[in-house]
């Protein structure tokens, strides 16, 4: 039989039998749990994606939770297969205590954790309000960041300088004082132990789509969304002992 003849026969006969086991294939793989089945979760978004427009486009706002946070929860619910003890303690609670994680899947819990808490966060403390804080984080931003106009300049300045990706930060410690600080990649103040009120993500993907490379104004123009009602109860829930993540 010449070469090619017999190739395409080959070629043919694989081709059937690959046809013939398809639908049970495929009806297996509709069976099998999702590779996102586990117990980590992603809450849905508190407003619509749109909610924040025109500071943050609706655009940004679908993928940025749907694909790149979703994408770490996937990546723990992996994880959790054979490590489940990653999900049977609170998440700020394993994030402070990496070192007790098995090393072949330590970077892997501190980056995917790191991520999915602080995105849980973010998600949170936005919304299409806008406005002033007031209250006791107003008189925590006057007393310990040297008013709201400082501070502001002083956090849109750390968070043009964190180098590629990263977030800068509002902790709040049980005593209810504030501090600034910034953390590359998905690392965060949970690992130090610290409580988060609030940050800002500075990843590209939180604002290239409108922003491209302008990071100043995102950084900005992201004021306008910040929902203070929501950064006064995380304040109070840290004075109480029970703000999470
Ligand atoms: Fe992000």
């Amino acid at each position: 039989m010449h070469s090619v003849t017999r190739r395409r026969l080959l070629a043919t006969t694989v081709g059937l039998a690959a046809a013939a086991v398809t639908p049970r294939l495929v009806q297996a793989q509709a069976q099998a749990p999702g590779p996102a089945a586990g117990p980590f979760r992603r809450d849905p978004l508190p407003y619509p994606p749109n909610a924040l427009e025109p500071h943050i486009d609706a655009k940004t706002m679908e993928i940025h939770p749907e694909r790149h946070h979703q994408a770490y929860v996937t990546n723990l619910n992996n994880v959790a297969k054979d490590h489940p003890q990653i999900a049977q303690q609170p998440i700020p609670d394993v994030l402070a205590k990496l070192n007790d994680v098995p090393e072949a899947v330590r970077t892997m819990v501190r980056n995917n954790l790191g991520g999915h808490a602080n995105h849980t966060m973010f998600w949170q403390i936005m919304g299409s309000g806008g406005g002033r804080p007031s209250g006791d984080v107003a008189a925590a931003i006057d007393r310990d960041l040297g008013g709201l106009d400082k501070f502001q300049n002083d956090f849109n300045a750390a968070g043009g300088r964190v180098f590629g990706s990263g977030w800068v930060f509002v902790t709040v410690d049980r005593a209810g004082k504030l501090a600034m600080e910034t953390k590359p990649n998905q690392d965060t103040p949970l690992m130090d132990g610290k409580r988060v009120l609030f940050g800002n993500d500075v990843w590209e993907h939180a604002y290239y789509l409108q922003y491209q490379n302008r990071r100043p104004d995102y950084l900005k123009a992201w004021w306008n969304v910040v929902n203070w009602g929501k950064v006064g109860e995380r304040y109070a829930a840290a004075k109480a002992g029970t703000l999470g993540v």
